[in-house]
């Protein structure tokens, strides 16, 4: 049986816990400390996940709490938006939700961020509790606080700080993921390890077979300890006004892959290409070794992640990345590692020695191919 706790704590003072189980029960037990027996809980979920895990849930919440209203919405990042909140909007007016209930968020980052934001505005905030299933829910975006949607073109540009009351993991839920959702949530899983803990991306290196097998005592294993790293970034740093910028390592150019091939990649396929290249750049200016930089290569690769897409030009890439907002003043704010296991913030990269990294990366390639 897993069971695992460990508390979220802002100034000194525990904010919210993070509960890592193989099953849903006990998601009452947990919510009994909130008073659920007067509340309305609403379970917002979309059409996928809601297909393997809303009965379950609904069951159990419905014995537990005044109310059980259920809304689900259209799976993927396009309904991440102020439409999907809007609904959410009129259907809690409709249902007389109060300052005084609850929203349970099941599924992915996407119902995740999108419930968060709604918490967060209606009624200028309710409370909300988040129920990850995807792996890079659980072990990135439903720690932390940041909620938020898309806004036409622009990903995540309205949003807001908001902590959950409660983050509830059960790590079976990985299960039902498909190969590529799950091996996008790895992508967040090494640069955990790569910006923070060495000893922890060694294990991740040493388990990978036991993790490409879902293997669930190295699931267990895997969501904690990338749960501790997320949570000692976010506990340190709470608004990103310095170390927590450390987790956007492989998110610059990862951003702009992600957004030029339209999101036809997952957000973590790109963030494990953009690590490789952010890993190149560390090893070109002599931060990491060679052989540390093909260590991180080939990890990437046991996992089958896609190489940068043949069709980008490096020129479009390295342009995009100027609408990241990880920019200060008009410099980039690039995170590489200082070594393996650490990273930091440099506001010296320039477009030029992005363009290199891409430059010498093909001639590289070609010279490979000649030999
Ligand atoms: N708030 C943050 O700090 C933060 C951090 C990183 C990413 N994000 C956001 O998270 C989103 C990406 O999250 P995601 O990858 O979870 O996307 P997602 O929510 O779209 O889930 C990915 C896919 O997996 C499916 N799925 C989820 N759980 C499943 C399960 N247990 N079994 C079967 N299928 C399942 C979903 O239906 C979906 O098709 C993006 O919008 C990104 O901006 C937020
Ligand atoms: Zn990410």
């Amino acid at each position: 049986m897993v069971q695992k706790r460990l508390e979220v704590k802002q100034d000194e003072k525990k904010v919210y816990d993070i509960v890592i189980k193989d099953t849903f029960q006990g998601l009452t037990e947990e919510l009994e400390a909130f008073d659920i027996e007067k509340k309305r809980l609403c379970i917002v979920t979309e059409r996928n996940v809601s297909s393997y895990y809303l009965n379950e849930i609904h069951e159990l919440l419905n014995e537990a709490c005044r109310q059980v209203d259920i809304f689900i919405f259209q799976e993927g990042e396009a309904s991440k938006n102020l439409d999907t909140v809007s609904q959410l909007y009129r259907y809690l007016i409709q249902h007389k939700y109060d300052r005084k209930d609850m929203l349970i968020a099941l599924g992915g980052g996407v119902v995740g961020d999108l419930t968060g934001f709604t918490a967060a505005t209606y009624l200028r905030g309710i409370d909300f509790v988040q129920v990850p299933t995807s792996l890079l829910s659980q072990v990135d975006s439903s720690i932390g606080g940041k909620t938020g949607v898309d806004f036409q073109s622009y990903k995540n540009m309205v949003g807001a700080f908001y902590m959950p009351k409660l983050v509830y993991i059960n790590i079976n839920t990985l299960k039902t993921l498909s190969e590529r959702e799950f091996h996008s949530g790895l992508g967040e899983v090494i640069k955990h390890g790569l910006i923070q803990d060495r000893k922890y991306y060694e294990w991740v290196k040493a388990n990978r077979e036991a993790i490409a097998a879902r293997n669930p005592e190295a699931m267990a294993v895997m969501v904690e300890g990338s749960c501790r790293i997320k949570r000692a970034v976010v506990e340190e740093d709470p608004k990103e006004q310095g170390i927590r910028a450390f987790l956007n390592f492989g998110h610059t150019f990862g951003h702009s892959i992600e957004k030029l091939m339209d999101f036809r990649l997952t957000h973590g396929e790109c963030v494990g290409i953009g690590c490789i290249l952010a890993a190149d750049m560390s090893r070109r200016r002599n931060y990491i070794s060679q052989e540390e930089y093909e260590d991180i290569v080939n990890i990437f690769k046991y996992f089958d992640f896609p190489e940068i897409p043949q069709e980008l030009d490096s020129r479009d890439i390295v342009r995009e990345t100027r609408h990241d907002k990880k920019m200060e003043h008009g410099a980039i704010k690039f995170i590489l590692l200082r070594a393996v296991g650490e990273a930091d913030i440099y506001k010296d990269v320039t477009e030029e020695e992005m363009l290199s990294v891409f430059r010498s990366r093909n001639e590289e390639k070609e010279a490979g191919g000649r030999a």
